[in-house]
């Protein structure tokens, strides 16, 4: 039997994993759970889930759920108790499903810990990329991605990395793929949200709407597989069928398919090396009138080309690029600031921020900080 901790919960990933542990009660139970505000949804979860821990990371969120309960769940409150759980050592297993930068302390303190790891988080290696894996070396922890694409590739190298010569990610294109730039000016944050084949967060939908979310997940990839920006490359394929593909010297590309649900993913990060039921309904490729793929148009979605360009500076810039995006995301989700101007805001934080080494966890907190000050100034500036 595995314990469970959830960071994350109330979240599309959170209850997604829910929902897969839920068919495997001999083999999982649920030991933490966390969310931020959210204190309603969480006190459903624990109703349903029973966990020993239910983290609040809000003060007066903990309070209101202490208040609510009538279970033996323990409620704790604050940003260290995400850590303090990931690295418990009743946890066996940590799925990181906070949405940015919040969910890095946890994640880092899970790899110092030796946890298997089933990471949603992107932005944690984003930011802290070098960091982590070297924590996820040292301890002997287990690092499984949980981003469809970089499951797929996971998937894709159980036989190993030799002969690999790139990766190629699949991009849906978001809700946006063939509109004119000109009437990308006006999008409304729910056109932006309203994905065609994903139901995720607004965070994510939003970068996936830019393409920020596969400039994050190229990143993410170069970290994960060790490999260049050179051998990593990005196709947009509409029908999200497809999850990416691994290319080998010998001409042989492996590719893993299935329907768009997260709980694949998830249920492998769970299962890992063996599988077991997700939920997820069989693919039926007779029923799929065409699979397309195109190269993605740079020009049009300006986020990916800086993320290469990011990825290509190296140290800091990607963790730059990611703070940047977070304040632009929340600007525009706000209607502080227009859909095309979340690209501009990224391309002027990386020209006004250094690039630096990152060589702690506090260096990496420095730079974070700095950069949405700039981003902040530079939304200020362009509001007034
Ligand atoms: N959704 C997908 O299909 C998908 C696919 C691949 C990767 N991912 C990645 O998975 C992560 C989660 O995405 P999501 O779509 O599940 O996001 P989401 O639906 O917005 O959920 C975010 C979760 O994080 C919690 N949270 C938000 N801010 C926090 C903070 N400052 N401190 C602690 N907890 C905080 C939220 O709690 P409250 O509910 O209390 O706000 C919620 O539980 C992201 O990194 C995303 O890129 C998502």
């Amino acid at each position: 039997m595995k314990n469970i901790t959830i960071l994350g919960a109330t979240g599309s990933i959170g209850l997604s994993t829910l929902n897969v542990v839920s068919l495997h009660p001999d083999k999982y139970q649920i030991f933490a759970l966390s969310a931020n505000t959210n204190w309603q949804k969480m006190l459903e979860l624990c109703h349903a889930h029973k966990p020993h821990f239910a983290i609040m990371v809000d003060v007066a969120a903990a309070e209101q759920l202490q208040n609510a309960l009538n279970s033996e769940t323990i409620v704790l409150s604050g940003e260290a108790a995400l850590s303090e759980l990931a690295a418990h050592e009743q946890t066996d297993y940590l799925m990181a499903a906070i949405v940015g930068a919040a969910g890095m302390a946890s994640t880092l303190a899970a790899a110092q810990a030796g946890k298997r790891i089933m990471l949603a988080n992107k932005e944690s290696l984003v930011l802290a990329g070098d960091i982590l894996m070297d924590a996820v070396r040292h301890s002997g922890a287990e690092l499984i991605p949980v981003d469809s694409e970089h499951s797929a590739i996971f998937q894709c190298l159980q036989g190993g990395t030799k002969g690999l010569s790139k990766i190629q990610l699949t991009a849906s294109g978001g809700p946006f793929l063939g509109v004119p730039l000109t009437k990308l000016a006006t999008v409304t944050p729910d056109e932006a949200c309203a994905h065609p084949n994903w139901v995720m967060g607004r965070k994510i939908s939003v970068d996936s709407a830019t393409m920020m979310n596969k400039g994050l997940e190229v990143i993410e990839a170069h970290f994960l597989f060790g490999l260049s920006h050179e051998n990593i490359d990005v196709v947009v394929h509409p029908q999200s069928i497809i999850h990416s593909f691994a290319y080998f010297d010998d001409g042989s590309v492996l590719s893993q398919l299935g329907l768009p649900d997260m709980r694949t993913a998830i249920s492998y990060a769970l299962s890992h090396p063996e599988r077991h039921n997700s939920g997820v309904g069989m693919l039926d490729l007779t029923q799929k009138k065409s699979l397309e793929f195109y190269p993605p148009d740079l020009d049009a979605f300006s986020c990916l080309r800086l993320a290469y360009d990011a990825l290509k500076a190296g140290k800091s810039a990607a963790g730059t690029l990611s703070a940047a995006n977070e304040i632009a995301v929340d600007a525009f989700l706000n209607n502080k600031i227009g859909f095309l101007e979340i690209s501009s805001i990224l391309e002027k934080t990386l020209e006004a921020v250094s690039v630096v080494s990152l060589d702690t966890l506090d260096d990496v907190m420095e730079n974070d900080q700095l950069s949405r000050q700039v981003a902040r100034s530079i939304i200020e500036a362009t509001c007034a």
